[in-house]
């Protein structure tokens, strides 16, 4: 059976771009792949976080996990840190990464340009290291992603490429980034020419939020010029943004979207279908995920989880450290 694994770090409260274009994509992979999900609380480290905060963003992502669907059964839910695998491969990796390609990811030039240049971490700069490590533990086949850490996936595979080559045989498996066909980057709302993230309350619908608040924040959506429902991106960002939202979350293509809208030519008749669209889906997940975080499973879950996980990325280790010539012995 082929493999996928994904992942979301607990950096803050999880937002719409995270649940269409990430979240809500796992449970698709639990049935055709053998399926790892975890949290990616280790890379919430590289930059400052309150510690309180980042173990109950932790708990969250595991309700909301659930609450997305996905089944211990078929899944593998487990916390990165539990794994210790995910450090000691991230130690052997670094040494095959170079420093002119890590500082060329667009996400750390965006995260380091806030920073004082003598003050950025090194975990920051060698992020996608672990991430690679993540991956190739557990050889896995797709990672499905949003469209902005596919340049991370990049990465991994030119560093497969590297490596296998080195010794000469296929130790790590080849893995394939796979995004969304809609929703793979959801923009602002409040500035739909940038990225909804979890550091912008003011364009983001966080998954938390209570419904009104959500109805509110996508009826006072940026729009743009004209009264027409079309998806032109450059011209209309706010209007193709919105489309694409309702597209995701209707399972429907871009163009069948915009034909549904062909008659209305009213951006507040527009907003309110798309808000109608979102608390039909946000407001049932919301209770299930307030049952799994109130009933005691997170930790269940994680132990289980961590079981399962540790088997399958110890064998992986063990393999490498055999390649790179490290001394295994029992
Ligand atoms: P993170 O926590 O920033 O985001 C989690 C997932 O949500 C997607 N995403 C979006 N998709 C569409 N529109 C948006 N506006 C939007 N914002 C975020 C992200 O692309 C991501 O898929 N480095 C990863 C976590 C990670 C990981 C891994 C993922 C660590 N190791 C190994 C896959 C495999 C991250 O920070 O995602």
């Amino acid at each position: 059976m082929k493999r996928s694994i994904s992942g979301i770090k607990p950096t803050g409260n999880l937002t719409l771009g995270n649940y269409i274009g990430a979240l809500r994509e796992f449970k698709k992979y639990q049935d055709e792949y053998e399926n790892y999900v975890f949290i990616a609380d280790l890379h919430a480290l590289t930059l400052p976080i309150d510690p309180a905060f980042l173990r109950s963003n932790t708990k969250d992502i595991v309700a909301f996990y659930l609450a997305s669907g996905l089944d211990i059964n078929k899944t593998t839910i487990f916390l990165q840190s539990d794994v210790s695998a995910h450090s000691e491969l991230n130690s052997i990796l670094i040494n095959y990464l170079y420093m002119g390609e890590l500082s060329r990811m667009t996400q750390f030039k965006d995260k380091s340009a806030k920073l004082n240049h003598e003050a950025i971490g090194v975990g920051l700069f060698a992020y996608p290291v672990l991430m690679a490590a993540d991956i190739l533990l557990y050889n896995a086949d797709v990672v499905p992603v949003g469209e902005d850490q596919q340049q991370h996936v990049e990465l991994t595979r030119d560093l497969v490429h590297r490596f296998n080559t080195r010794y000469n045989k296929e130790v790590f498996v080849m893995p394939k980034a796979i995004t969304p066909k809609v929703g793979a980057r959801i923009m602002s709302l409040s500035d739909p020419t940038k990225k909804m993230s979890k550091s912008d309350p003011k364009g983001d619908i966080f998954l938390k939020d209570e419904p009104n608040i959500i109805r509110k924040k996508i009826m006072s959506a940026v729009t743009d010029t004209g009264s027409d429902i079309i998806y032109d991106p450059v011209n209309k960002p706010g209007i193709s943004n919105l489309l694409q939202i309702y597209a995701a979350l209707s399972d429907i293509s871009i163009e069948e979207a915009q034909t549904k809208f062909k008659d209305i030519h009213q951006y507040g008749e527009f907003k309110k279908i798309v808000a109608d669209k979102v608390l039909e889906e946000i407001i049932p997940f919301q209770e299930r995920y307030k049952a799994f975080l109130n009933n005691n499973t997170i930790n269940e879950v994680l132990n289980i989880g961590k079981e399962r996980a540790r088997k399958v990325a110890n064998k992986t280790l063990t393999k490498i450290k055999k390649t790179v010539g490290l001394y295994v012995h029992e």
